[in-house]
């Protein structure tokens, strides 16, 4: 994916969240977003996904504009995945996938059931598929919520830490499935507190602090961080017990 950001200022409430960012980055396919809390990194990707606006700036994401376009558009192109799931609770894991497909895609309903069935398949969630969101495991909800993201096909799917709310096996099961997408060759955008996991799965890093993007650059920064504070974040991070 190709993602431009020009001078992006983000204000809640006269506070400044996001400080003048400017990032231009070509041809990667999975982002990940590091930095320490209150950084403005979920901040980034509610504007890079266009649920949000910015207080001034443009953001563009391969041919969109989208600090201009046409959202319900966009949104079709999209794919989200928050820290919870947010599963419908009443509808089986199947229905869960297909209903989107259907009411936002205008799918008909046998190819939407044979698209999600396929996803079901090779993520190895299929024999949950009639089960509702409160009988599975948090981990299979989360990888419900991936593969409901993916069964649009998306451009690019964004998503905001998605194993914090699970221990560290249930972790363990999301992160295979968002390794999955990088051997799908799926584009990708991830905010993540796994360092060791952003090194198998993106091809590209960004570190943001205090509303700023710090530095950014392909994997080797982790490694070798030419600021001192990304390295004192990756210090932070990694220690041992
Ligand atoms: N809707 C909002 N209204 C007011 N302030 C907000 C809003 N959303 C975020 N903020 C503030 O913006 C700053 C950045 O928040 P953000 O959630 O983007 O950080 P983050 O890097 O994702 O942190 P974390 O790692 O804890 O999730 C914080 O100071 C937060 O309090
Ligand atoms: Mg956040």
């Amino acid at each position: 994916m190709d993602l431009r950001l020009k001078d992006i200022v983000q204000t809640y409430e006269d506070k400044l969240i996001l400080n003048h960012v400017n990032l231009e980055i070509k041809d990667k396919s999975g982002i990940a977003l590091i930095g320490p809390s209150g950084a403005g990194k979920s901040t980034l990707l509610r504007l890079l996904s266009g649920i949000e606006d910015p207080t001034m700036g443009e953001i563009c994401l391969n041919n969109h504009e989208v600090t201009h376009e046409d959202k319900s558009e966009y949104f079709k192109k999209i794919g989200f995945v928050f820290q919870a799931h947010n599963l419908f609770p009443h509808l089986t894991v199947l229905r869960n996938i297909t209903l989107v497909l259907e009411k936002v895609h205008h799918i008909e309903i046998e190819k939407a059931e044979k698209i999600a069935l396929d996803l079901l398949e090779q993520f190895e969630l299929i024999e949950h598929k009639d089960k509702i969101p409160a009988k599975i495991s948090g981990g299979q909800a989360q990888r419900a919520s991936i593969i409901r993201s993916l069964a649009i096909s998306p451009e690019v799917v964004f998503l905001d830490e998605p194993t914090s709310a699970l221990d560290p096996i249930l972790t363990h099961e999301v992160l295979k499935t968002i390794l999955k997408l990088r051997e799908k060759k799926m584009n990708f955008m991830i905010v993540t507190h796994e360092i060791a996991f952003a090194k198998k799965a993106a091809d590209y890093v960004v570190f943001m602090e205090n509303g700023e993007v710090i530095e950014h650059g392909d994997l080797s920064i982790l490694d070798h961080p030419k600021t001192d504070r990304l390295k004192n974040f990756i210090d932070k991070v990694s220690y041992d017990i």
